[in-house]
């Protein structure tokens, strides 16, 4: 059974994951606006991986016995500067969200919760790639600057991202199920 703290937090953490993946929709959509539509595509890739994030929290409440409570999302930005920028908040809410893994990695530190702890090392992990995916299409970025004809090269490679399968089914500790 899961305790009452690790089990509150993780429902609040299944509202941050979901609405990351509303950001990076509303990311996608900004993108759409502008013609860019492979960054569009990664958006929303992203966002896909996000909602499977969200589940995996759902589903490890859900097999210890605790109840799910989904918790309010805020409106996100609808508008960035420019390409780089929508890139450099979405790497700002990435390290925001790295933050919370590991506030809950410290929770189930205290709480003795060893099942909540060998979840949370999938998402230790998986942070870190997030980081380093964004700051990799940053990197790119700032190499392309005002060069027209680059970005939309950028913006063709950007495309060829694909969404992870969705809905996703875990067993216990992270792994996908066969
Ligand atoms: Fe689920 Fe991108 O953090």
């Amino acid at each position: 059974m899961i305790g009452q703290r690790m089990r509150e937090a993780m429902n609040e953490q299944i509202m941050h994951e979901t609405f990351s993946a509303y950001l990076y929709v509303s990311m996608s959509a900004y993108f759409h606006s502008m013609g860019l539509d492979g960054m569009a595509q990664w958006m929303k890739a992203q966002a896909q991986e996000e909602l499977g994030h969200a589940l995996r929290f759902y589903n490890h409440i859900n097999e210890r016995g605790g109840r799910i409570e989904l918790l309010a999302i805020e409106k996100p930005e609808k508008e960035w500067d420019a390409p780089l920028a929508a890139f450099e908040a979405a790497l700002k809410h990435e390290e925001f969200i790295s933050g919370r893994i590991n506030d809950l990695a410290k929770i189930a530190d205290e709480e003795n919760d060893r099942a909540a702890g060998i979840m949370l090392q999938w998402f230790v992990t998986e942070q870190v790639e997030e980081e380093d995916s964004v700051t990799k299409v940053i990197d790119m970025l700032k190499l392309v600057g005002k060069d027209g004809p680059a970005l939309l090269l950028a913006d063709r490679e950007l495309g060829q991202r694909m969404a992870a399968p969705f809905p996703p089914t875990y067993e216990f500790g992270g792994e996908e199920a066969a």
